[in-house]
């Protein structure tokens, strides 16, 4: 059975002190989680030792990175390696979010490249798509996530890709209060279920983890969680406040 995921991303978000009352806040009392249900918390890089001390002993809880670099090590001045995040007890790392691609010009083929690398530690890429406003009033949507997990993602074997966990997130619903309605998540979930079953076969597809993102907020996340290829979110705005990412949390599958 494939995973049910509440992922925060808190983005350049919250001061240290800010950051260690969200996490307190958010586990003062410990969730009940199914053995298939799980938390990931992407917070800024100087507060995962925090985070993964707070929230230690927490079975299926994990302090998640925003990115990395494709490298492993080198003179790359500023970038963090999936093999150094491993080393501190970083196992899952979001990649290729839109703001990534747009204002850092990550292409598929750089993803590609930090695919392999967060898998080459044995981690998990969280592999972000999602198209544009203009490409979804044109309606080449579906062309346009195909294309990104083809990319980025086609070069892997079937045992390599049920590693990952993929996160639709159109970029007209991220932080805009914009939601797609749960009727257009299910729909593009499905598609690229079926594009992953075209290319590894269904039994592969049924495994991987589909999580949706772009405006998730305890009102919207019941309803978005409850589509039948929607495996849970990955929460920007409404994980910062502990009351809505608790609820959110709640209302996983
Ligand atoms: P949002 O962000 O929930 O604030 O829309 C989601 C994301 O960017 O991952």
């Amino acid at each position: 059975m494939r995973k049910q995921i509440a992922a925060a991303n808190w983005k350049m978000n919250l001061n240290y002190q800010e950051a260690e009352k969200l996490i307190a806040d958010l586990f003062s009392v410990p969730f009940s989680l199914k053995n298939d249900q799980e938390i990931l918390i992407a917070v800024p890089a100087p507060y995962s030792a925090m985070a993964i001390e707070k929230t230690k002993g927490l079975s299926n809880v994990f302090i998640a990175a925003q990115n990395c670099h494709q490298k492993m090590e080198g003179a790359f001045t500023g970038e963090l390696s999936a093999s150094m995040l491993a080393s501190v007890g970083i196992h899952h790392i979001i990649i290729g979010h839109s703001e990534r691609r747009s204002y850092f010009g990550e292409t598929d083929a750089l993803l590609a490249e930090k695919v392999n690398a967060i898998l080459s530690v044995n981690s998990t890429p969280i592999f972000c798509c999602g198209e544009s406003l203009t490409i979804r009033e044109v309606g080449t949507q579906n062309q346009y996530v195909e294309a990104q997990l083809k990319n980025a993602l086609f070069h892997l074997t079937a045992a390599q890709i049920i590693k990952i966990v993929i996160a639709y997130e159109p970029i007209w619903a991220i932080g805009t209060g914009k939601t797609a309605t749960s009727a257009e998540a299910q729909s593009m979930h499905a598609h690229i279920r079926s594009v992953l079953s075209s290319q590894y076969g269904p039994a592969v597809a049924e495994q991987i983890s589909i999580l949706y993102g772009g405006s998730v907020k305890s009102s919207n996340a019941v309803e978005l969680f409850s589509q039948p290829d929607v495996d849970g979110g990955l929460v920007g705005g409404a994980a910062l406040i502990a009351s809505e990412f608790t609820a959110i949390i709640k209302a996983l599958k």
